[in-house]
């Protein structure tokens, strides 16, 4: 049924714009997407893909389905379908991992694996590209494949690039066909002059060094690009209201507890030796099975400085109480001193301030709305207080050790899961402090209650016992 509805509104696809369009997309150089591969079926071009390292090309799903590995093969370091190129190379295509969740009829989770049967050979003309979730300050992507030239044409015997913009809407899809939280949306804006179409599916979307997605198979619904991504990162539009993107060095003080590399969880540096974050967050866990990263950006990519830390010694709070939350904080001693830089540093902590025209600002990875997946680039909140958690209950709120904040019509976000043991920060004389650490909330929507975070200086003589002074502040 829900099929039917989709076919009866088909057409337009890239036609519409591409009647004044791809035209208007520009051929690519030499050397100019080195990670760009054509993949091929019986020696005919069916899709586009990148390469992800030596031995894995990236594409979607949907280009591999009911084909054998035997017949598929990808070319690099290729520009014209039809003349041989500087570098060019057909890679035999070893074996196929569709993502387990793809979806055949809506085209959801599109992205598969090839694996090659040789080493891709690195050079001027071929590389790997690394991916990442979308950066928000950034309007505009490069697409670029053998897509036809106009709907229903063959393919482009010349590998072509095109400039899209995003965020785009891409609602009109429907809910089945468009899932936010696995696809960006890009296109359809009124500068935009070209489109993928056709032979363009699995091809990368590429903002600066990094994939941010791939082409999803195409619909022909409307004029619009949608591309699924690797990582299953977020719509751009769906993440501005919870938070901005940090840069290098913003948030010095901020760290990523991990378990089996995985992010679960904030918390700040008290000094070279420990970490400030959530009993909640370590109470299962050994320390071995703990790891704390400094001067981190991104969950993906390596960022300048950033340094993962084993921990020797995991310290509770006596008194953590796991059902109401109470004494929500824990303490973690690296096994070696972390080193301070520009990006790597303590903070004070000290009473909050909390009257209603207060702010505090909250960073973490947590994921960018309610049941959506981990942030790959660290983000930032800034909340208000003044807001009420009695709400909670009062075996579930003790004022004395715990803040609420957010929540409030003027709030634009709230913290989400993950973002745990994050550090509430507040600014005074120009010197930042440490005022709570995110314990728990009701849901992290826009119009979602406030959220209890554990109060740091109830906690002075712990911190001064277990884990001794604070560096004195330059
Ligand atoms: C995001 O885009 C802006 C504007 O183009 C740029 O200045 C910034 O460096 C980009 N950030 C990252 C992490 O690439």
């Amino acid at each position: 049924m829900k099929v039917a509805i989709v076919k009866a509104i088909i057409f337009i696809g890239c036609l519409f714009v591409s009647a004044l369009a791809i035209s208007q997309g520009d051929d690519a150089g030499e050397g100019e997407f080195p990670y760009i591969v054509s993949v091929t079926y019986n020696d005919e071009h069916i899709c586009g893909g990148f390469i992800y390292s030596n031995y894995f090309v990236l594409t979607a799903a949907s280009c591999l389905i009911g084909k054998s590995p035997w017949n598929t093969a990808v070319v690099i370091a290729q520009l014209s379908l039809i003349q041989p190129d500087v570098d060019e190379l057909r890679i035999q295509a070893l074996s196929f991992y569709i993502y387990p969740e793809y979806e055949e009829v809506y085209h959801t989770n599109d992205l598969a694996l090839i694996k090659v049967n040789q080493p891709i050979p690195y050079g001027p003309h071929v590389n790997f590209i690394y991916y990442e979730e979308a950066n928000d300050t950034d309007t505009s992507a490069t697409v670029m494949g053998w897509g036809a030239t106009q709907d229903g044409g063959a393919p482009s015997t010349k590998l072509r690039k095109a400039v899209v913009t995003l965020p785009a809407d891409c609602q009109s899809y429907g809910i089945d066909e468009f899932v936010i939280n696995t696809m960006i949306c890009a296109g359809i804006n009124e500068i935009d002059k070209a489109s993928p179409c056709n032979y363009d599916q699995g091809s990368p979307l590429v903002q600066g060094n990094y994939a941010i997605g791939r082409m999803k198979y195409v619909t022909f619904l409307l004029v619009s690009v949608i591309v699924s991504t690797a990582t299953g990162v977020l719509d751009k539009s769906e993440r501005v209201t919870n938070g901005v993107q940090a840069s290098a060095g913003d948030f010095p003080y901020i760290a990523s507890v991990t378990v089996g590399g995985q992010h679960i969880c904030g918390g700040f540096i008290y000094n070279q030796e420990w970490i400030v974050t959530s009993a909640s967050c370590v109470f299962d866990y050994l320390p071995s099975e703990l790891r704390v990263t400094v001067a981190q950006l991104s969950l993906i990519n390596d960022d300048p400085e950033e340094k993962v830390y084993a921990i020797f010694r995991v310290v509770l709070f006596d008194g953590y109480d796991y059902t109401s939350g109470l004494h929500d904080i824990a303490l973690l001693q690296t096994a070696s001193p972390i080193e301070f830089s520009t990006n790597v540093n303590f903070i004070l902590y000290d009473e909050a301030r909390e009257s209603p025209a207060d702010k505090g600002i909250l960073a973490g990875w947590g994921a960018t709305f309610e049941g959506g997946l981990a942030s790959s680039r660290l983000r930032s909140i800034e909340v208000t207080f003044g807001s009420d958690c009695k709400a909670y209950g009062e075996d579930q709120y003790y004022p004395n050790y715990m803040l609420c904040a957010g929540g409030s019509a003027v709030d634009t976000g709230n913290p989400c899961p993950l973002d745990e043991g994050s550090p509430l920060v507040q600014e005074s004389n120009g010197v930042l402090y440490a005022v709570g650490i995110m314990s728990k909330n009701k849901g992290c929507g826009t119009a979602a209650e406030p959220t209890i975070y554990t109060r740091t200086m109830p906690y002075y003589p712990w911190f001064a016992k277990v884990a001794g002074d604070q560096p004195t502040p330059i």
